[in-house]
């Protein structure tokens, strides 16, 4: 059957049918905002790369936290900026580190969010990289394996401090059998694991190298982080962090990647998030800013092409705003 007794047109010919057959609808519950805590500011400072992104000092995190909380959005995802950074990264696991302090902050103050904790040593490393680094200039290489032990106790610090979910970003291998057996042993049952499963060596992370002052001092990442051209071994990475025990995966960047969130929705059943980055903020903020695009259309497009193409959690600098754009619909 097809034209004229078929006219597709006829579902489309006011706002209430249009939206009592819409497929796929945005809601509050999916998002998640990411905050930065810096230990080297002391008071909100504007991140010249992120326009409306700030950096934070740990004493002000309960504020903004509670700000979050009253859109609706359920959680925060937190990138620390510490003070010192060394070869060893002390800073990411250290007792009363800027995120450990960050968490505790929240805990106190009875905000009820879901803490998610970004969990990897590039900001806390004074070569930037996100593991440890043996070896000099041509002849240098990320220690995988030496990482594993600094990514667990960074993970149990974050635990122990009050995080809900740690999250993996160093694209280490092992890292979440690492940090899920060091949880368990440290008896933090409970603290759930988002891994950075797919996450692709990108160009996208531009504006949040700055935000984090995470950028690496020399080379690159493309030794641990996945090349632009795979899919395939993008399933491989999610299939072995289920296996290693973690409780949400993720694809990274999400625009660029719209087929691999897609075919791991299809392939998996776990929850899967997808990091709607720094870089793809940056080209809607730009472009919103020079009159070229309508910021709110474009964003509410975006977010409902990611969740389309199959993820449940979305990751977003826009998260607050678009709670507000939800709520007024
Ligand atoms: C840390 C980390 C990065 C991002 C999240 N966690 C940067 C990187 O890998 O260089 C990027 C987030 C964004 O661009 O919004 N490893």
């Amino acid at each position: 059957m097809g034209f004229p007794t078929v006219r597709m047109r006829r579902m489309r010919v006011s706002e209430r049918l249009r939206l009592m057959i819409r497929e796929t609808s945005l809601s509050v519950n999916d998002l998640v905002m990411p905050m930065f805590v810096s230990e080297k500011v002391s008071e909100r400072r504007p991140i010249e790369s992120m326009p409306g992104c700030f950096q934070i000092p740990a004493d002000a995190v309960a504020a903004d936290a509670k700000k979050i909380a009253e859109t609706g959005v359920p959680a925060l995802i937190l990138f620390g900026i510490p003070e010192k950074k060394d070869e060893k990264g002390s800073e990411a696991y250290s007792k009363d580190g800027v995120i450990q302090r960050a968490v505790k902050e929240i805990r106190e103050s009875g905000v009820e969010l879901v803490v998610i904790t970004d969990v990897c040593l590039c900001e806390y490393m004074s070569h930037g990289h996100c593991g440890v680094v043996r070896g000099e200039g041509p002849a240098a290489v990320v220690d995988n394996d030496a990482t594993l032990k600094l990514l667990a106790r960074t993970a149990v610090s974050h635990a122990e401090a009050g995080a809900d979910i740690v999250a993996p970003s160093g694209m280490m291998d092992g890292a979440v059998a690492a940090i899920r057996g060091a949880l368990d042993e440290a008896n933090l049952k409970m603290t759930a694991i988002m891994s950075y499963s797919a996450k692709y060596a990108s160009c996208f992370y531009g504006p949040f190298r700055e935000a984090a002052e995470s950028p690496p001092a020399f080379g690159d990442r493309r030794s641990y982080q996945m090349d632009a051209g795979n899919w395939r071994e993008a399933m491989r990475e999610i299939e072995m962090d289920i296996e290693e025990g973690a409780d949400i995966v993720m694809v990274k960047p999400a625009l660029a990647y719209l087929d691999v969130i897609c075919r791991a929705r299809e392939r998996f059943e776990v929850p899967l998030a997808a990091y709607n980055v720094s870089g793809e903020y940056g080209i809607i903020k730009a472009a919103g800013e020079k009159g070229w695009i309508d910021e709110k259309a474009a964003v509410l497009e975006i977010l409902t092409g990611i969740k389309r193409a199959g993820a449940d959690l979305i990751i977003s600098y826009w998260a607050a705003d678009v709670a507000g754009y939800i709520e007024e619909a």
